[in-house]
């Protein structure tokens, strides 16, 4: 019978790139999906004279793997992981590894973890960032489970994996348990923080100054050039050139402005508020995608509610630079928050997360990859107990020169009327940072006040409460 390196449960898009991704690489994959016509088209499409062939049963899966087994599932993030793990346990051998690629909630991961260890059974859960094309020439990949799973499949996944200017390879073993899918809920958090600030650059170019799709494209073009320098920003000038083929007409002009989500994000911000990290940023990205869903009531209150009058007065060339400095300030400081909360969820979770290595395995194939990441890297390298990445001396600095710009476009975006939520937010939480006394005396006070809360104090030791109005006069 004809053997396989590896088996792949769940053969759609992504499940069909990394399984050519891994043909290619040398490695001859056994294929089960429970669609058989679409196991046809594949085998005769793009897997025809690949070293890929199809098993119509787990049981047969098993019979055709080389031991100790390795088993990649590529199915939806949910029920499906279960049922998929479901169908194959019995027929599993102590030291087998199971691996999810899915965007799996980390708490899924935990529960199956502990399912399958106590069967002797390996269980990796694997963030993949990359989308179809990263699948198939090389994502980010980001593993937790058992460090003998890991040096099973780390010749596989180095093999497969994006590889950064350097060479080095995108995935390393992040930790135990759930930490490959924490790391990678992370990832999207900043992935939607990215997304937004870009999109309210976009709003502030094109409806405040008045930059045309052809001239927004330019913009994005240059800045990819430099330090901004990303995926996002490189799809973005894209976006910007594109014509609807129906129409003839620029098609960003004609999508819905309406973003959805599949939920990564949700999570990050239900996540950060369990284990108490800050990250207001990604919040404020998860919230303006939800605001921008209640297009018919924004609709209704833009003919009812008017704002400022939009002009721009300043030079064109001076906004665009200031733009581009607020875009950066911002982008650093909403990687800060996302790398505390690993920080602060590697202790709560004992994840023992390296953020060095977590920054440099984002530097290519995921979707938040950036020059930037270099610079990431380098600061946990210089010190890596860094307690917050704006403590670091080249962000200090980065930052330091750019904040009268960073507060111009904040300031314009309110008097223009343009929200800015995320960078507004980012701004805010740099200020908050930097504050050595934040107003949170008086948070404590009414809530002595009204509830006998208590309240330490900054001249003594103890915990206090104070009966701040006078009993005799009821209010
Ligand atoms: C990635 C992406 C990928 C997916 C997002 C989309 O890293 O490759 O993050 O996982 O595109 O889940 O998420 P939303 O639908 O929530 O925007």
């Amino acid at each position: 019978m004809k053997k396989a390196s590896i088996g792949l449960v769940g053969l759609g898009v992504m499940g069909q790139s990394l399984a050519l991704n891994m043909a290619r690489n040398g490695y001859t994959v056994a294929g089960l999906d429970l669609d058989e016509k679409k196991v046809t088209a594949f085998l005769e499409g793009k897997a025809a004279g690949q070293n890929i062939f199809s098993v119509t049963s787990p049981k047969t899966l098993m019979a055709v793997l080389e031991k100790p087994r390795r088993i990649l599932l590529m199915v939806p993030a949910g029920p499906a992981v279960d049922s998929a793990i479901n169908g194959l346990i019995d027929f599993m051998e102590p030291g087998d590894i199971l691996i999810d690629g899915g965007n799996s909630y980390f708490l899924d991961t935990e529960r199956r973890s502990t399912k399958l260890e106590a069967l002797g059974l390996n269980f990796v859960g694997m963030g993949v960032s990359g989308g179809e094309e990263g699948a198939l020439w090389g994502p980010s990949m980001m593993p937790g489970g058992q460090p003998a799973a890991w040096e099973a499949l780390k010749p596989i996944l180095e093999a497969m994996s994006a590889k950064a200017d350097d060479g080095e390879p995108c995935v390393v073993h992040i930790g135990p348990r759930g930490s490959g899918h924490y790391v990678k809920m992370v990832h999207n958090g900043i992935e939607y923080a990215d997304m937004q600030m870009i999109a309210e650059i976009y709003d502030l170019l094109h409806r405040g100054l008045g930059l045309s799709n052809e001239e927004l494209s330019e913009v994005f073009s240059t800045w990819n050039e430099g330090p901004l320098k990303s995926y996002l920003i490189e799809i973005t000038a894209d976006i910007f050139k594109k014509n609807d083929e129906l129409t003839g007409k620029p098609l960003i002009d004609l999508i819905l402005d309406e973003a959805k989500q599949k939920g990564t994000g949700k999570w990050t911000s239900q996540n950060a508020f369990d284990i108490g990290a800050p990250i207001p940023t990604i919040n404020a990205a998860v919230e303006s995608r939800i605001l921008s869903g209640l297009k018919e009531e924004r609709v209704r209150a833009s003919e009812f509610i008017s704002g400022p009058k939009i002009s721009v007065n300043t030079d064109k060339a001076v906004f665009i630079q200031a733009a581009h400095d607020a875009l950066y300030a911002s982008k650093i400081t909403a990687y800060a928050q996302g790398m505390g909360m690993l920080k602060i969820a590697s202790e709560e979770y004992d994840y023992h997360l390296n953020l060095r290595e977590i920054a440099k395995i984002w530097r290519a194939g995921c979707i938040i990859r950036a020059e930037l990441l270099n610079d990431v890297m380098d600061a946990y390298q210089k010190n890596p107990d860094l307690v917050n990445l704006l403590m670091d001396d080249s962000f200090i600095l980065a930052i330091e020169e750019r904040q009268e710009a960073w507060r111009s476009i904040v300031t314009a975006g309110i008097n223009l009327g343009i929200p800015m939520l995320a960078i507004g937010s980012s701004l805010a939480y740099f200020d908050a940072y930097r504050t050595k006394r934040l107003p949170a005396n008086l948070t404590q006070a009414q809530r002595d006040y009204f509830g006998a809360h208590t309240y330490r104090r900054i001249d003594r030791e103890g915990i206090f409460h104070t009966e701040w109005a006078d009993p005799k006069v009821p209010k």
